[in-house]
């Protein structure tokens, strides 16, 4: 029985394989490349892939009938062809739970840091421009009384709603089913016209691709924030450009489309989006828990046992 993870994993996690008698390969590389993926996958049993590799038909075909389990290191499913892999019998599990603490960390970071505009006063106390006080230097957004509109109340969306609710923010949100929650819940158009700070927390599908689209950006609240620690495939990113040319206030981006975004980019030139490199649950703790929970599911299926996160 062969496995292959396609990155090194923080913690040891991936001992509990070997004491089983599973022989376990681990890419070493940062990144993997395709055909490297398409050849390393051949004849094996189980896969843990992370959000960067793309686990359609041709690599399930590739690895062949012996595959039976795909252990997403990720609570994000959208890199994997669960059609495909339903048609073939293959099991797919995911991680959730474990990093919805980082990931609301990293939302309010991002929101804290848009709103106050840290990036861009660091930068101009970096670059020796900061010579005197003025009373409208870096004017930002106080956070206390304005509204956060959540998109998508699941575990991160509700952990986010927590922490600003600290911070003396009201709550509104819209998700597929109203939550036994205190707080209003709208559809997404009244959202976007209620919510001076919207945040995204919900998976990308075929129906949530572009769910902001150029007419929901402009409909959001105009000096509105815009944050994103989700999918980048949610948003209109060239609509986006042009909402945060004057419209919006500014965005803070934990993920985007494309992603990596490449250098050169229109985003990068604007001064009130700040961009971080997809590290929503790049916490210690988190990313040891997600291996913990990606071999915990590759074992169960394996065993012959119902995985505890399944997704297919
Ligand atoms: C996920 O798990 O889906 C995140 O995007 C990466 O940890």
């Amino acid at each position: 029985m062969r496995i292959f993870v396609t990155r090194e994993l923080p913690g040891n996690h991936l001992d509990r394989l070997w004491e089983k008698g599973v022989q376990v390969e681990v890419w070493p590389g940062e990144a993997l490349p395709r055909e490297t993926l398409l050849k390393q996958v051949e004849g094996v049993t189980g896969l843990i892939p992370t959000v960067e590799d793309r686990i359609d038909a041709e690599v399930m075909d590739r690895a062949g009938p012996a595959l039976k389990v795909i252990a997403s290191y990720s609570v994000g499913v959208d890199h994997i062809d669960l059609e495909a892999a339903r048609a073939r019998g293959i099991r797919v599990t995911h991680t959730p739970g474990v990093l919805a603490g980082a990931t609301a960390d990293l939302t309010l970071a991002l929101l804290l840091t848009v709103a106050r505009r840290v990036v861009e006063g660091a930068a101009y106390a970096r670059e020796g421009l900061w010579k005197n006080w003025h009373p409208k230097r870096l004017l930002g957004l106080e956070l206390e009384g304005l509204t956060l509109g959540v998109v998508g109340m699941g575990e991160i969306g509700r952990r986010v709603a927590q922490r600003a609710e600290a911070f003396g923010m009201r709550i509104v949100y819209t998700s597929r089913t109203p939550k036994p929650l205190p707080y209003p819940f709208l559809d997404l158009e009244g959202l976007l016209a209620a919510a001076d700070v919207v945040s995204l927390h919900l998976p990308l599908t075929r129906e949530t691709h572009r769910l902001l689209d150029r007419r929901r950006l402009f409909a959001m609240k105009a000096g509105g924030i815009l944050l994103n620690t989700a999918r980048g495939g949610l948003v209109d990113t060239e609509a986006l450009v042009e909402a945060l040319q004057g419209h919006l206030f500014g965005a803070g981006l934990d993920v985007t489309d494309p992603e990596p975004l490449p250098q050169g980019h229109p985003l990068y030139a604007l001064s009130n989006v700040v961009i971080t490199p997809h590290i929503g649950s790049a916490t210690t703790k988190a990313r040891d828990q997600m291996a913990r929970l990606a071999v915990d599911n590759l074992l169960a299926v394996l065993e012959g046992r119902e995985p505890p996160n399944p997704v297919v």
